[in-house]
């Protein structure tokens, strides 16, 4: 029988030989900005491996305020060299690697908060007490973002794709989740503005997505990350119906989204009252668009979690336990691929060893695998 997990698949000009996808987890390891020169092997581990696609840990892009601290790469200037010898170590091993370029609005969060100020659609800042746990009393941080900041936070997107395509990337994904900047745009509790920005919360994500189209031309594959939960936020949503989704949806495929990476915490979980179908599930659904759904994937104690709410687990030992319902999900086209975060820093021959059947070798993710780049 065919497995559905190492079935190839193309988007666009992207052609990819299975479904499974490297989340995107930024690692830092880049003082100042500037990667490690570890960076390349790390990621050519991964496509040695048998990842299908990489998309690497956020990165900020050429403005200013973009970083979310000051070890986050950067995706402009001198970093950009070590960005070109990822991308050519990766081919070498015969992957594909598309970079995640953001901007993190206001949410730059103590105790790494940078040392430059946040910006964002109205300078209203919901941070949680903890990652995750519901806002607490909104902040105010700065004025909001003037038309002249938003053309300028454009431009770096545009420019930081048109530099991926220029150094050799295979596509590129906008970091539209998790309460970074383009997310802040899109929720109503930080976008209050009066302008045109406010009165449709999709523009300005549309803008940037137009923008990057216009800059890398028709044929360039473009990702988009989304999510409805917030990093300060699990239970924030953007869109409580499948009509208020697809509305959020159109014109972000009008302006040039070829797929959708997905983030759900859990895979799992079904979205909207009435169906099974998880949120990578609905846009698909509804953008017609292909899908990566993430979260959860091949980690024991998220499997032990399944069906309830649990914390995050800081601690995920390797299970195949939920494979066949990622299988079966696949086959009914629910979503066309799935992203591996935690499973796949644990062990980067995750998809060799799963379509081996050598599931007792796989190697489980332990949160001190962050502090360098295994
Ligand atoms: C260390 C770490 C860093 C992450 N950094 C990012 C990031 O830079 N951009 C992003 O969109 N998601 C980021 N995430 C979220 C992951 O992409 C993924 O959605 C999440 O880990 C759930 O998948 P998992 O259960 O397979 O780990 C990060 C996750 C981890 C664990």
């Amino acid at each position: 029988m065919t497995d559905p997990l190492f079935q190839p698949i193309t988007i666009g000009t992207l052609e990819l030989p299975n479904r499974i996808v490297m989340a995107p987890m930024g690692q830092g390891n880049a003082v100042g900005g500037i990667p490690d020169a570890g960076y390349p092997d790390y990621y050519a581990r991964r496509a040695e491996g048998g990842v299908g696609l990489i998309v690497s840990g956020a990165t900020a892009i050429g403005h200013p305020n973009a970083a979310f601290d000051v070890n986050e790469p950067h995706f402009h200037g001198a970093a950009l060299d070590v960005w070109a010898e990822s991308a050519k170590a990766v081919h070498a091993a015969g992957g594909r690697i598309i970079p995640q370029i953001g901007h993190v609005g206001l949410q730059g969060m103590a105790p790494v908060a940078p040392p430059w100020p946040g910006m964002g659609p109205s300078g209203v800042w919901l941070p949680g007490a903890q990652l995750g746990q519901p806002s607490g009393p909104e902040r105010i941080e700065g004025a909001p973002m003037t038309l002249a900041d938003i053309d300028a936070v454009i431009a770096s997107f545009a420019e930081a794709a048109a530099d991926a395509q220029r150094l050799g990337f295979d596509g590129v994904e906008i970091h539209g989740a998790h309460g970074f900047l383009i997310d802040q745009f899109l929720w109503a509790r930080t976008n209050r503005r009066e302008d045109a920005y406010g009165q449709d919360r999709t523009r300005f994500a549309a803008d940037v997505i137009a923008a990057v189209r216009a800059a890398v031309g028709p044929d360039f594959p473009i990702a988009m990350r989304f999510s409805q939960f917030k990093m300060t936020d699990y239970a924030a949503r953007l869109a409580d119906t499948p009509d208020a989704l697809a509305e959020l949806l159109r014109p972000l495929v009008d302006a040039g989204v070829d797929f959708f990476d997905c983030s759900l915490r859990r895979f799992w979980r079904a979205e909207f009252p009435g169906s099974n179908l998880n949120l990578a599930g609905w846009i698909k659904q509804l953008s017609g668009r292909p899908t990566i759904a993430g979260g959860g994937i091949g980690l024991e104690k998220t499997a032990l979690e399944y069906g309830a709410e649990g914390v995050y687990a800081h601690v995920a030992d390797p299970s195949v336990a939920h494979l066949d319902d990622v299988r079966d999900r696949l086959d009914r086209g629910e979503f066309d691929l799935i992203a591996l975060g935690r499973s796949i820093l644990g062990d980067a021959a995750w998809p060799a060893k799963v379509r081996a059947g050598q599931h007792h070798d796989l190697k489980p993710y332990r949160p001190e695998l962050l502090a360098g780049l295994n």
